[in-house]
């Protein structure tokens, strides 16, 4: 078969959509594991979440409810701007409900920390955090993610979901831009 053409942009290719796809049906099979049948509330954090959601959600046997919220915190930058914006709050009630905040990317920690603090007023029964991407190094609050797609090095990246400038989430690989397409 012959091999996709890698996009101009593109430096790196960190992780293929076969190894994205695969690591993704070993998570849900952890995450299966860990809630047995019980009901699960899904809160993605939107809009970076929605591929990697999308190929998780079909593969989670259990029943399960799903909601979002969305955040920003980088605009057309590689680093966060430390505020942490949120524009859509959940509509279900989370009240004696086991809840999994799934999101794209672990960095600083202050998106999903925050977004948890906030889930955790509402008195859940269960509250876990699954994210795609973990960069273990960035991490500025105390947080260890439940459930982890891949650990990867401090480099920003884009694709499966996850943009620069809202480019690049239709990228089917997780990959590093040329540097002059940030630099931009
Ligand atoms: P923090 O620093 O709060 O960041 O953990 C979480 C959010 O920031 C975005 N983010 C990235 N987006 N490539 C991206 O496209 C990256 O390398 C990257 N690092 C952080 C992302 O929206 C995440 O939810």
């Amino acid at each position: 078969m012959a091999k996709p053409r890698l996009h101009p942009d593109v430096a790196e290719v960190l992780l293929t959509e076969r190894r994205i796809h695969r690591r993704i049906a070993t998570l849900a099979r952890e995450i299966a594991k860990c809630y047995s049948d019980k009901e699960v509330t899904i809160i993605t954090v939107l809009n970076g979440s929605m591929v990697f959601l999308g190929e998780l959600l079909h593969r989670l046997p259990m029943p399960t409810r799903l909601d979002s919220i969305v955040a920003r915190s980088y605009g057309a930058r590689t680093t966060s701007s430390g505020r942490v914006r949120t524009r859509c709050q959940w509509q279900l009630s989370l009240k004696d409900k086991h809840v999994l905040l799934v999101d794209d990317i672990l960095d600083t920690g202050q998106t999903l920390k925050m977004i948890r603090d906030r889930l955790r007023r509402e008195c859940p029964a269960s509250l876990r955090t699954c994210v795609l991407l973990n960069k273990p190094t960035r991490r500025e609050v105390d947080l260890q993610p439940d459930f982890v797609g891949f650990n990867i090095p401090d480099k920003f990246v884009v694709g499966y979901g996850l943009d620069f400038a809202e480019r690049y989430r239709n990228l089917p690989c997780i990959a590093v831009l040329k540097p002059e397409i940030y630099r931009a």
